[in-house]
């Protein structure tokens, strides 16, 4: 019975207590737009960010180094994503459609550990996101 109550309190608590201590990944984002972001990546930024996020010419977009960034800038998924929007490829800024940007923002929340959800990220959505930019359980 006092399980079963506290289930039930855990439910109720759920997206309210998003900010308390234990935190767990927000869903984002689509599955779809994570697979589609994949390929956007592999052809217009992994020869810099490197095949699998981990850093070359430009920092690495997960892990340890992705981390220490977020944390000593506090970045937000809005910020990230209107950098990348904005400036990126760094050789041809802004020059990839909107879908194609939300599907490559997609990829990189998922490689760091975000659950695909129900709903899809949008152009607007993502640069507005003040979730925080981080890595779970990677
Ligand atoms: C020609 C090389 C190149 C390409 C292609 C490129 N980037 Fe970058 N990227 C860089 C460099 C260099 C930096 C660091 C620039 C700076 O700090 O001003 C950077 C910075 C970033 C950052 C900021 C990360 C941080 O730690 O501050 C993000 C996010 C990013 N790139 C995403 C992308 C995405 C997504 C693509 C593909 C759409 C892409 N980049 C394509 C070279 C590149």
């Amino acid at each position: 019975m006092v399980a079963a109550a506290l289930a039930g309190l855990a439910l109720i608590a759920g997206p309210a207590a998003s900010k308390s201590a234990s935190p767990s990944a927000p869903p984002l984002y689509a599955h779809v737009q994570a697979a589609a972001g994949a390929k956007v990546y592999s052809a217009q930024c992994a020869q810099c960010h490197g095949e699998h996020l981990e850093g070359g010419v430009g920092p690495a977009l997960k892990g340890p180094n992705l981390v220490r960034l977020a944390k000593k800038t506090k970045l937000a998924v809005g910020d990230m994503f209107s950098f990348l929007a904005l400036q990126m490829p760094l050789n041809a800024p802004a020059s990839l459609s909107h879908d194609q940007y939300v599907q490559v923002m997609a990829y990189i929340l998922q490689s760091n550990g975000y659950p695909a959800g129900a709903k899809s990220l949008t152009y607007d959505g993502a640069m507005k996101s003040s979730v925080v930019m981080t890595t779970y359980g990677k």
